[in-house]
């Protein structure tokens, strides 16, 4: 007995170890990211004073829809778009539904509607020097397709202020990223404590 002096709690300690590992394994095989949602394009052709058209309340608007888990697709829900006026954000200008979808690993997709907004309200909108300021917000809920089977509903809630110049076009000339308040900062700092405290844990095993 005496000839193994503790063998017992080698074994142990080995046990955990692996038990670790393969946690820290599973932790990064199942983590999934939120898709990323842009606005690649927006459009107000009765903003545009070129055209002399304010009777056209229809917004054009590109979204774009980045899936970028590397082995994992993602079931979208219906994707509620909703407009809104800023600074103000009191008035509602319009909504637009998107139907739920199907995207691959890595796959890009992309929306076009055509949104019909408040007339009154975009009227209103403009300001003395031709710009206006709006408000998008998209709300919709996400599953993950892990191999064969599907994660439970993830919320997704995202928005962004957008300024449109005095031809209609949105003024930043790159896409502009929907974020979320601050709840996609506080998930992954849950994320990197429960890594840190596996690793932690893997190393205490040594
Ligand atoms: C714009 O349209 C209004 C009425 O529809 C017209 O009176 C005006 O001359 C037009 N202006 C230009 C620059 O085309
Ligand atoms: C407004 O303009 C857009 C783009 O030119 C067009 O597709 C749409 O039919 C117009 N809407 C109305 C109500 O005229
Ligand atoms: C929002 O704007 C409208 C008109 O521009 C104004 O009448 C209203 O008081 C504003 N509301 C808030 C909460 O600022
Ligand atoms: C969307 O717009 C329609 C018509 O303007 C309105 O009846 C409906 O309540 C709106 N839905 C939401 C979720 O705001
Ligand atoms: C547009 O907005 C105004 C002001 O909020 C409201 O009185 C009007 O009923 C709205 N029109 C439509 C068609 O929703
Ligand atoms: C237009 O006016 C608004 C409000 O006064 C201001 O916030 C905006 O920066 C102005 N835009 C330009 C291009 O001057
Ligand atoms: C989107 O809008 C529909 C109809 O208003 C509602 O039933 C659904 O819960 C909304 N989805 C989200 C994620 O808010």
């Amino acid at each position: 007995m005496s000839d193994q002096p503790g063998g017992c709690c080698r074994c142990c300690c080995s046990f955990i170890f692996t038990l670790g590992l393969t946690a820290l394994f599973m932790w990064l095989s199942l983590r999934t990211d939120n898709p990323t949602c842009y606005i690649q394009n927006f459009y107000l052709p009765g903003l545009n004073k070129a055209l002399n058209n304010t009777a056209n309340n229809t917004l054009v608007i590109e979204l774009k829809l980045e899936n970028g888990n590397k082995d994992k697709g993602i079931y979208y829900d219906a994707i509620n778009l909703t407009f809104y006026d800023f600074p103000n954000k009191s008035h509602l200008m319009g909504n637009y539904t998107i139907p739920g979808f199907y995207q691959g690993h890595k796959k890009k997709a992309t929306r076009q509607p055509l949104v019909e907004l408040n007339k009154t309200l975009l009227l209103q909108a403009t300001y003395p020097n031709g710009t206006a300021n709006f408000h998008v917000d998209l709300a919709t809920a996400v599953r993950f397709k892990i191999m064969a089977w599907k994660t439970k509903r993830h919320k997704l809630d995202v928005g962004s202020d957008v300024e449109v110049n005095d031809q209609g076009i949105k003024t930043n000339k790159k896409k502009i990223k929907l974020r979320s308040g601050a709840s996609e900062h506080k998930r992954y700092c849950a994320q990197m404590g429960a890594l840190v405290s596996l690793v932690v844990l893997v190393f205490l095993d040594f």
